[in-house]
């Protein structure tokens, strides 16, 4: 179908990173383990193989290894870091350790007739992270690159197509590091460059077509960006074979449930909106242990959908909005570990259907939110920052009431207007306000008042699994307080969260 490129994935911290860059230059990758079968490379015929980094030294027994006659089939390889170590220690030459390690960005000459660094200037800054090093070339190899402290930063046997860097260029501190891998992709493996946004939609939507002929498709829309996606491209690809189910519990984001049900009205699908606020609030009432809450929600939230699903009786196919980053199976464990992933918990127990369609499969989170742009999903959703399941039950902590809702909902919605108007909505990856319950004394014209305390978070983060606190301007946040305290009844106080991920946590329940 396209043309492709293997990632192998040697267990290093930047291995999907890598990946990206790839598509980013229009060539399809996939991530594969190290340990991934000779004869399945041999099969996939790529144009052209990466080696990733990894945190181990080639000279030891326990190191992933690869086998020589990778080398001899003639497909382009780039090894990166502890790749470039493995294919000089492979094909013979010597890895040392050396006495210091070589971090950080670092000065680094390039030999220009080396394809690699073709059109680029001959000094640069790259970004090191290395106490290894080649230190004898293999037979057939020369030096292309060199520090201070480092002989071989980069080597190449130009005939056999074989390419070793020791500095990352996946990273944006090595400067135009991508225009490298760029020149591994055009200029060493010819490639055509046939992986774009737009030939993958008309290509996604042959293909569910053709899987799902005449039969009914059912998907549970939460709004987040996967779903809706993957919504949009179902119902351009099957119009009204789509059954879209929304259930909403009434703990979305203010005008949420609304502008989901907006976005999807230009397309002839069956979109359902289940409103069942009154459902959700009355078994929620008086609850105020976190994981109670949860648990509530998601129970209540299959029962519900498996009522309307029902109503709707058979369908044949339940799609899921699976993509990339949940299937990649990893070279850092011992065993290769797929994670399952469901969009909604637990639902195809729930439902009868004979297949599931996931057309997500093999992208990433950017390339997800590009293809809603390309199919001209509204960028409400494309761009919507990560929003937990339970909503805002877990921002309004101990027990909720509905005029906590509307209290945090309204506040809400303020702080993200002035993020949005201080032109930082893209820059901070998820931001919100948190009802914490708490009250305190407060004054206002000449009465004292006792109110709510809210609480306003805004993270950076590349994974979600660790984040920074956003530094956000202080005129932005004044702002943010002012028109809070003013337009929203029974907040009299506002704090600005400022830990970071460990050892708290992004949301606050
Ligand atoms: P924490 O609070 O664990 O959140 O640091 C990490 C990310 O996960 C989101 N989150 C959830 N997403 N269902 C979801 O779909 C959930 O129950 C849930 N809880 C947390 C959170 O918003 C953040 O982006």
């Amino acid at each position: 179908m396209h043309e492709k490129v293997i990632v192998l994935d040697f267990g290093g911290q930047y291995n999907q990173l890598i990946a990206r860059r790839v598509r980013e230059c229009n060539v399809y990758c996939e991530v594969k383990s190290f340990k991934t079968p000779i004869d399945e490379i041999k099969e996939a015929a790529p144009k052209g193989i990466i080696f990733t980094g990894g945190p181990n030294s080639v000279y030891l027994d326990e190191s992933p290894r690869i086998e020589k006659e990778l080398f001899d089939l003639g497909i382009p390889v780039l090894g990166i870091c502890y790749g470039c170590q493995l294919m000089a220690y492979t094909l013979g030459g010597k890895v040392s350790a050396a006495d210091t390690r070589e971090y950080g960005k670092t000065s680094t000459v390039f030999e220009m007739d080396c394809l690699l660094f073709k059109g680029l200037p001959e000094n640069g800054i790259t970004w090191m992270s290395h106490t290894d090093y080649v230190s004898e070339l293999p037979d057939g190899f020369r030096s292309t690159a060199h520090t201070t402290d480092c002989p071989v930063a980069a080597m190449e046997c130009a005939e056999r197509k074989l390419y070793g860097i020791q500095y990352h260029p996946e990273v944006m501190h090595t400067e135009n590091g991508v225009a490298m891998l760029r020149n591994f992709l055009y200029e060493v493996c010819g490639c055509a460059g046939d992986w774009s946004m737009s030939n993958y939609a008309k290509t996604a939507i042959a293909s569910v077509r053709e899987k799902v002929g005449s039969g009914r498709v059912l998907l549970a829309l939460s709004g987040g960006v996967d779903s809706s996606v993957l919504a949009a491209l179902l119902a351009k690809a099957i119009g009204s074979q789509l059954t879209c189910i929304f259930v909403d519990h009434g703990l979305m984001r203010k005008n949420e449930g609304d502008e989901v049900e907006q976005a999807f009205k230009k397309w002839d699908i069956n979109f359902v909106r289940v409103n069942a606020k009154d459902r959700f609030l009355s078994k929620l009432a008086g609850v105020s242990d976190p994981e109670t809450k949860r648990k509530i929600i998601g129970e209540e939230f299959i029962r519900v959908f498996e009522a309307e699903a029902k109503k709707i009786g058979k369908v044949d196919f339940l799609a899921q909005g699976t993509i990339y980053p949940d299937v990649i199976e990893s070279g850092a464990g011992d065993a290769a570990v797929i994670k399952s992933h469901h969009n909604v918990g637990g639902l195809p127990d729930y439902v009868d259907f004979k297949d599931i369609v996931e057309p997500l499969r093999l992208l990433f989170k950017d390339e997800v939110r590009q293809l809603g742009t390309e199919l001209g999903l509204a960028s409400y959703l494309v761009w919507r920052q990560p929003f937990p399941g339970p909503g805002l039950a877990i921002r309004i902590i101990g027990d909720i009431t509905e005029e906590k809702i509307q209290i945090l909902q309204d506040a809400d919605y303020i702080f993200r207007e002035e993020i949005a108007e201080a032109g930082l909505d893209r820059d901070i990856h998820q931001y919100f306000a948190v009802l914490t319950s708490m009250r305190s004394v407060g004054v206002m014209g000449d009465s004292r008042t006792y109110d709510y305390t809210l609480a306003l978070r805004g993270v950076t983060t590349t994974d979600f699994m660790t984040a920074d606190f956003a530094r956000i301007p202080y005129d932005v946040l004044e702002r943010v307080s002012n028109r809070i305290v003013n337009e929203v009844q029974h907040i009299n106080r506002i704090v600005y969260d400022i830990t970071t991920k460990p050892p708290s946590t992004i949301e606050w329940e």
